[in-house]
């Protein structure tokens, strides 16, 4: 072994070797498999990583770590939850296994608009505390990275009520988040019949959200029965104006050309597109904008109609995958389930799953930091018992997580 420990090695910043792993690194369009291979952090960054052999003399080292070899791979990024809200919806579940859709469900006043009451109605704390657990649940399974929709508080407070929480669950938990303002996911009841008036007040508190950093991007819902494409363009507008990335729930219901609308606008990513076409296609692989698949609402809905798949990826649209946690459409908690479903519902191969959950779920929150592992980038990995990558997509309601480190620093 050429390491050789720190004459000065600083409490702040350790350099630390993980030696003897199996890394899939992502980098690039494979595996990135590397055999005998370690990673060496520098504080919260890889500092270098490849086989040990490969290890430059006289690197200077802080701290090893023999990962016995084990299966090494990013940090899991979930692109996609709802999971800041009060209470749950089993009853409409069960109308729904009796034949009721979602789209009744909703018209009559019920889903979304359900739990906008229910939320209202709770405070800071309970919110916090209710989606802490929900978090810790994705983070058991590696998840290191989560993106946090507000859109079921609905109005300038409650929304902005949500958005704290989701910024504490990041200061407090050994996770990153990032958030994402969705005041256009419903009509709330205060503005029925007014969806319009609705729209210039989103568009009114985005100024105030944004100044108290609570907003990393800006995301609406497009369809039937949420907002048309003219509505959601004026929230896009607003978006611009403040230098706000966009991103879109669009297609999921019907085809209201939401996904060429926000590729117009530069989206990071569109999210659902079950009805998604051939323009929508085109237009997100000019402006590079990520597809984000979520199985689990394609599941719970009992929806037939599956997304483009073979077409995304003739087009070569970077494909990412997410849990869509939410307590309507998606009240699942493992985003190892997302990537099998996204396997045998949709048909994305374990390699692509795997990058959904990963690289790709990375562009889809615009973070050029992580995904992958190189050099330069955030010190965020799993380590599984796992003997092959592929395994990440296999197995079901097992969780083969073993350890977590983020930001170059081990999960208790
Ligand atoms: O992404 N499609 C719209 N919004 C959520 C569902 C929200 C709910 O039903 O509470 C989704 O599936
Ligand atoms: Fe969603």
């Amino acid at each position: 072994m050429n390491a050789t420990p720190a004459p000065d090695a600083s409490p702040r910043s350790p350099r630390r070797l993980w030696r003897n792993a199996r890394l899939a690194t992502l980098d690039g369009e494979g595996w990135g498999g590397i055999a005998q291979g370690a990673l060496l952090t520098a504080g919260p960054h890889i500092a270098w990583v490849g086989p040990l052999s490969g290890l430059p003399a006289h690197t200077v080292v802080d701290e090893e770590h023999d990962l016995d070899g084990r299966l090494v791979t990013p940090g899991l990024i979930d692109c996609h939850t709802h999971l800041v809200y009060s209470g749950q919806r089993a009853d409409e579940f069960e109308r729904r296994l009796a034949g009721a859709s979602y789209e009744e469900i909703a018209r009559a006043g019920g889903g979304i608009q359900a739990t906008v009451a229910a939320t209202r109605s709770a405070d800071e704390d309970t919110l916090y505390t209710q989606a802490a657990l929900r978090a810790r649940t994705l983070m058991a399974e590696g998840v290191t990275t989560l993106e946090i929709k507000s859109g079921y508080g609905l109005t300038l407070e409650s929304e902005a009520r949500l958005l704290r929480v989701a910024r504490r669950l990041g200061r407090a938990l050994p996770l990153s988040v990032h958030t994402s303002f969705l005041g256009a996911h419903a009509l709330p009841p205060e503005f029925t019949g007014r969806p319009d008036a609705y729209i210039d007040a989103v568009c009114g508190w985005l100024p105030a959200l944004h100044r108290e950093g609570l907003i990393d991007a800006v995301d609406a819902f497009c369809d039937r029965i949420a907002f048309s494409p003219a509505q959601t363009r004026r929230v896009f507008e607003a978006a611009q104006a403040l230098g706000l990335p966009v991103k879109l729930h669009a297609e999921q219901l019907s085809d209201q050309g939401g996904a060429a609308l926000a590729a117009a606008f530069g989206a990071l990513s569109c999210d659902h597109l079950e009805y998604l076409g051939d323009d929508g296609i085109e237009a997100m692989r000019r402006a590079g904008t990520t597809a984000v698949l979520l199985p689990g609402a394609f599941y719970v809905l009992r929806e037939t109609r599956v997304p483009p798949v073979a077409r995304l990826r003739e087009a070569g649209v970077p494909i990412a995958v997410a849990s869509d946690h939410n307590p309507g459409s998606s009240p699942g908690l493992s985003l190892l389930l997302m990537a099998h479903m996204a396997c045998t519902l949709f048909g994305l191969t374990p390699l692509e799953a795997v990058h959904g959950i990963t690289t790709h779920a990375a562009r889809a929150l615009g973070l050029g930091d992580r995904g992958r592992l190189a050099a330069g980038l955030r010190a965020d990995f799993v380590i599984w018992q796992l003997d092959h990558p592929n395994e990440l997509t296999y197995w079901f309601g097992y969780n083969p997580c073993q350890r977590v480190i983020v930001a170059g620093e081990a999960r208790t």
